[in-house]
């Protein structure tokens, strides 16, 4: 029963598909209006242009990538202008697999979304769609909405699953204050089954190419419609982000008597988490560039990012910043690119756990003899009481 192709014909393949998805990506804005906020439609605009342009029968559109509310709306305001003798109906389908599970998350997901334009037409379409998760899903998961409510529905998931994450590392900050422990504030919370326990797991912040992206989108729809309350409230989830993050790199420096000139740190993880080599947005970039900023000298491993992705990640994140060109070759000249942990403990005067590999969790502290006597757990999942035998500090979050 062969049912997958590919093709490199573009126009020809578009000509013959009923069902067309759109899932291009849509990062957000680097320059006009919404620079830095809004996402980036002009992959989408391209694809529509190009499905008018290559049609000869009536089609559904089904938006998958992650975009603003309201896109669906601009896909069919492109399509009509381009090709006017074609009719198009526009479905919202938003995509919830998350990386490294995304068989998974698609073979039994929460929910599927669908949403459509309120007209016969536009149910058919919807109805149309449903049916291919029908074939392996109940019905009591497939939800069928209008098409602002879909494209709504993806964002809203984000910036809660988001949210979350940043409550519970906001409390973190409060735990190191007050004696409290995050970890167990977490499962206490967790343990009511009204809130649930996941995504309550403390960290160095959030990465990834989705939620702060996500979350920028919804800020700047809020402020598009004047609710500058509302766009202040999502914003907060951003700023406890990046606090994280600070507040990481601040306590590294000051565990080293405030002064990390000419010494040697070790970064494990670069990864946004673990099993993926994907960096974007990775909390690792932040804390290893405030190291750097403050003048230590890095050695730096992760089990799968490239040693380039990491280079450029850092260069890119000053270039952003506007940082003298000088200044940001002189930074990397501090950055020695390790191949294993071991190679990346020599000389160091401590070590940052950074990303949840299990490389990390397994690996046998003891026998290493050029060991530092500070170990950072900047995701709380190490054996805290083997390695406070090893260790002299063991300095986890939130306690
Ligand atoms: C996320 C969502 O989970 C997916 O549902 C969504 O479809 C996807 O974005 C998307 O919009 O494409 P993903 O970015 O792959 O998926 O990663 P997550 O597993 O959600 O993790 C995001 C970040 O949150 C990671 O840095 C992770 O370490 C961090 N995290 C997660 C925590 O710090 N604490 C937690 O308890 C959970």
């Amino acid at each position: 029963n062969k049912n997958l192709f590919f093709t490199n014909d573009i126009e020809e393949s578009i000509d013959k598909a009923g069902i067309i998805f759109i899932a291009v990506n849509t990062p957000t804005k680097t320059k006009g209006e919404g620079k830095g906020m809004a996402a980036d439609l002009t992959n989408i605009e391209k694809c529509a242009r190009l499905i008018a342009k290559s049609s000869s029968s009536n089609k559904i559109i089904v938006e998958k990538s992650t975009a603003p509310v309201g896109t669906g709306k601009k896909i069919k305001s492109v399509l009509n202008s381009e090709n006017s003798k074609i009719k198009f109906q526009i479905v919202s389908n938003p995509e919830f697999l998350a990386e490294g599970t995304a068989i998974n998350d698609l073979m039994n997901p929460d929910r599927v979304l669908i949403g459509g334009e309120e007209s016969e037409e536009g149910d058919k379409a919807v109805n149309t769609i449903a049916n291919i998760y029908r074939e392996w899903l109940p019905e009591n998961k497939i939800i069928l909405t209008n098409l602002w409510s879909s494209e709504l529905s993806k964002l809203a998931s984000n910036a809660f699953l988001a949210q979350r994450i940043s409550s519970i590392n906001s409390l973190s900050a409060l735990c190191e204050k007050s004696g409290a422990d995050i970890d167990e504030v977490s499962s206490a919370v967790g343990m009511d089954s009204r809130i649930g326990d996941k995504f309550l797991k403390v960290s160095i912040g959030f990465g990834g190419s989705c939620f702060k992206k996500d979350i920028l989108n919804l800020v700047y729809l809020c402020r598009h419609y004047s609710l500058d309350e509302v766009a202040e409230y999502w914003l907060q989830i951003l700023k406890i982000n990046d606090f994280q993050k600070t507040r990481f790199s601040e306590n590294v420096i000051n565990e080293l008597d405030n002064n990390v000139k000419n010494k040697i740190i070790s970064i494990l993880g670069w990864a946004f988490k673990k099993d993926t080599n994907d960096s974007r947005e990775s909390g690792a970039i932040d804390i290893s560039a405030n190291l750097l900023t403050a003048g230590a000298s890095l050695n730096i491993y992760d089990p799968m990012v490239s040693k380039s992705s990491i280079i450029n990640d850092l260069t890119e994140l000053w270039r952003t910043q506007e940082v003298d060109e000088n200044i940001i070759q002189s930074r990397l000249k501090r950055v020695k690119l390790s191949n294993n942990i071991d190679e990346s403990l020599y000389n160091s005067s401590c070590i940052c756990v950074l990303t949840e590999w299990d490389e990390f969790f397994n690996y046998n502290w003891e026998k290493t003899k050029n060991r530092p006597e500070i170990i950072f757990d900047g995701r709380n999942f190490l054996d805290t009481n083997k390695l406070k035998i090893i260790f002299k500090k063991v300095i986890s979050l939130g306690k």
